[in-house]
């Protein structure tokens, strides 16, 4: 085990982890670490007409990314965008309403599939990888810079409801429906998330999250056909172009399937969610890989003692193995700073005796 990694290396905290080494100083960044809850954050959000122009500006989004780490010296900086950039460079039409959340045109038919362009416009997504090429040389040399994808399941669930609903149920009856057409729609979201983020890589990522919010509303029989062999073929795909790339899967919801996903997925990192019991994550899945997670967003909203006992709970439970600290799921816009920064200072002094 080391001790002090600041001060003996100048290796990336985060990435010495994803390399299966056990650091006792946990390196920590959030889930949605950039967005609402920072001022800073909601005096550049409207220089953009829209959300999406915000994602294509090259200078806003690069902005955007470095704003927590400024703020707070995160180990890991995120790329500023969004999974449904996906959709919009597949030529579906993607909005955002503000306070609504996203808007598509859905896809219910097999002709609204077939309108999908064959493959993934990278040209579109441009911007995407001229914000990495903006970042890459203003982060701190331990801070790891993460890109990101949806998973093909999570994707798809907004491509075909049009929106974000409570439990993704027109995906789920799409599925049960149309399995073939499901099929076709996964199938090119996987081709599309391999290109995409072998693209993130090359322009100068060091690691890679796909976040599969939503795989725990899909039923134990349907999670392997569009969750776990989608993730498998996505890893396999931008192994074969970067075979040492980084990556972090985040299948929220996944409960006992997380062993397989540990076991068969290819993941070097699996992203716990709050409902994790870290009792049996730390036996069942830490053992195999390291794990990222898994404080609840609403602890770190309430703050105070909740807040202290919460993270102590998380730092205990996996301390006997590769753990980055984050969130369960994303944070939340209510949240305020000195929360985060309780927290911070509890993780950073944070000592087993
Ligand atoms: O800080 C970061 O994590 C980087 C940026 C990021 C955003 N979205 C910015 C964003 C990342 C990694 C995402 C991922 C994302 N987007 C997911 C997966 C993670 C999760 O939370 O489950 C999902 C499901 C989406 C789709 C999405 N984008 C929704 C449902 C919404 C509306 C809900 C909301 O939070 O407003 C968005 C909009 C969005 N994406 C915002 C931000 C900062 C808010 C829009 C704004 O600022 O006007």
């Amino acid at each position: 085990m080391t001790l002090n990694v600041r001060a003996s290396s100048q290796a990336k905290p985060l990435l010495r982890v994803l390399q299966g080494e056990h650091i006792a100083q946990r390196p920590v960044w959030l889930m949605r670490q950039a967005g609402r809850y920072l001022p800073e954050y909601r005096d550049i959000r409207g220089s953009a007409k829209s959300f999406l122009d915000f994602c294509y500006s090259p200078k806003l989004a690069s902005e955007a990314t470095l704003q927590p780490i400024r703020r707070f010296g995160f180990d890991g900086a995120i790329l500023f965008s969004d999974i449904l950039v996906i959709p919009d460079a597949l030529g579906q039409e993607v909005s955002f309403e503000v306070g609504e959340g996203p808007r598509l045109k859905p896809i219910e038919t097999a002709a609204d599939l077939a309108r999908l362009h064959d493959r993934i416009d990278l040209k579109r997504l441009a911007p995407v990888f001229e914000t990495i090429q903006r970042v890459r040389p203003e982060l701190p040399a331990d801070v790891a810079f993460l890109g990101f994808c949806g998973a093909p399941w999570t994707v798809a669930s907004y491509m075909i409801a049009g929106r974000g609903t409570p439990d993704q149920a027109p995906a789920r009856l799409f599925a049960y429906r149309f399995p073939d057409l499901m099929e076709r729609l996964i199938d090119k979201l996987i081709d599309a998330s391999i290109a995409y983020l072998n693209e993130q890589i090359a322009a100068g990522v060091d690691a890679v999250q796909i976040f599969d919010s939503w795989a725990g509303v899909l039923p134990a029989g349907e999670f392997d056909k569009w969750c776990l062999i989608p993730l498998q073929k996505i890893i396999g795909g931008v192994r074969s172009k970067h075979r040492q790339a980084k990556i972090i899967a985040f299948p929220r919801g996944a409960a006992s399937h997380l062993v397989r996903v540990a076991r068969l997925s290819g993941a070097d990192m699996i992203g716990l969610d709050t409902a994790v019991d870290p009792v049996f994550a730390q036996r069942e899945v830490q053992s195999l890989v390291p794990v990222q997670g898994n404080l609840d967003p609403l602890a770190l909203l309430a703050g105070g003692k909740a807040l202290d006992h919460a993270v102590d709970g998380i730092l205990k439970a996996f301390a006997k193995g590769g753990h980055v600290f984050n969130l369960g799921h994303g944070i939340l816009p209510e949240t305020p700073i000195a929360h985060v920064e309780q927290m911070l200072k509890r993780i950073r002094t944070f000592s087993e005796i």
